[in-house]
């Protein structure tokens, strides 16, 4: 990326600030594979306490956090309940059933879905059946567009899993701007689940860095999974107190890229061939529907210094972040609009 490009592919395309680079510099470390890091487990606590959970453990990617968590509520064969697109389904490289022989059963929606979809999954142990066990959530939800659950419905989604004898996880890896955008903490709204997954590379702006929370137990049966998995890292501090400064200073901005997903949204819906729908815009990501195949406009726009997504075949995704403000949003919508006239 050139200084000129402006980058609205994902919000992990952030480069920390200088702020954050002198915090990562001054960071007390120590082997964490050890239990040594200080920092580390400062934002372990930090994070824990956030969410209202006992214990949570820092690890490398969004996606292990997930991986873990799921390890630790899935037998081999087990049924786990998801949302169309979930991000631990499709994009995660099959990792639920190639490391915890979870095996997905889709439920209708957006990506969101009701406690009467659970219960009309739900099949109790039989004899044939692969039992169900766990439902997954993800809020925001980014393939819908970065949209929020209804808390009464995630309550009752949460309510039921347990009557039914399931547990729950939460995938928050953009938890974050569900909880600026409603107004909710976080910690109501991970509230019930067993495990929740939270990301610091995102909206936030740290380099690297997820978090899995949950109880005691399970956090001791993730780490356990974490350095099977590979992931015990060892002066992790630095990191950690990218994500401890993430937390500190970049929370409460994400208002600016809601802000901003909306001004672009606004401002696109109006052009020849576009067509986005408003009530979807809830945090940082916009989706366009197009008359055209998406990786043409893709590559118009880049040749033009702005980096955007095809995530289908006619559909483009913008999303924003701390690295873009609302001049470059308003320069992305000139150079969109040049690529879009075929
Ligand atoms: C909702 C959601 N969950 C999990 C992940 C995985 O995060 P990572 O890329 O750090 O593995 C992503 C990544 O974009 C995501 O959007």
């Amino acid at each position: 990326m050139t200084a000129a490009d402006i980058d609205l592919r994902s919000d992990t395309v952030t480069r920390p600030t200088a702020a954050m680079r002198a915090a990562i510099a001054a960071a007390e470390v120590g082997d964490d594979v050890f239990g040594d890091d200080p920092t580390v487990r400062r934002l372990e606590e930090t994070v824990a306490e956030l969410l209202g959970t006992e214990a949570a453990l820092f690890v490398p990617s969004g996606t292990m956090a997930n991986q873990l968590a799921l390890r630790a509520l899935v037998q081999p064969g087990d049924q786990v309940l998801i949302g169309k697109d979930a991000h631990v389904w499709r994009f995660e490289c099959g990792a639920l059933a190639a490391l915890s022989g979870g095996q997905t059963h889709a439920l209708p929606g957006d990506g969101r879905f009701t406690a009467a979809d659970v219960r009309a999954a739900f099949a109790p142990d039989g004899v044939y059946g692969s039992p169900t066990r766990v439902v997954a959530v993800e809020n925001t939800h980014n393939f819908a567009g970065g949209v929020i659950w209804d808390r009464a419905a995630l309550a009752e989604v949460v309510a039921v899993t347990h009557e039914l004898g399931m547990t729950a996880h939460l995938d928050g890896a953009r938890l974050w701007n569900a909880a600026v955008a409603t107004g909710a903490s976080e910690r109501e709204l991970a509230a019930g689940f067993d495990t929740v997954s939270v990301c610091l590379s995102k909206g936030l702006g740290a380099p690297v860095g997820s978090l899995v929370a949950a109880n005691r137990a399970t956090i001791a049966r993730c780490h356990r999974f974490r350095k099977m998995y590979g992931g015990g890292m060892r002066q992790a501090g630095l990191l950690a107190a990218a994500g401890l400064h993430a937390l500190d200073h970049h929370r409460a901005r994400l208002v600016e890229d809601h802000a901003n997903a909306r001004y672009l949204a606004e401002a696109c819906a109006g052009m020849p061939g576009v067509t986005i729908d408003l009530a979807s815009v809830q945090t940082n990501i916009v989706m366009l529907d197009l008359d055209q195949p998406a990786a043409d406009v893709v590559a118009r726009a880049k040749a033009r210094g702005l980096k955007t997504s095809a995530i289908a075949r006619t559909r483009l995704r913008l999303v924003t972040h701390l690295d873009v403000d609302r001049a470059a949003c308003t320069r992305a919508v000139e150079l969109l609009a040049v690529a879009l006239a075929r």
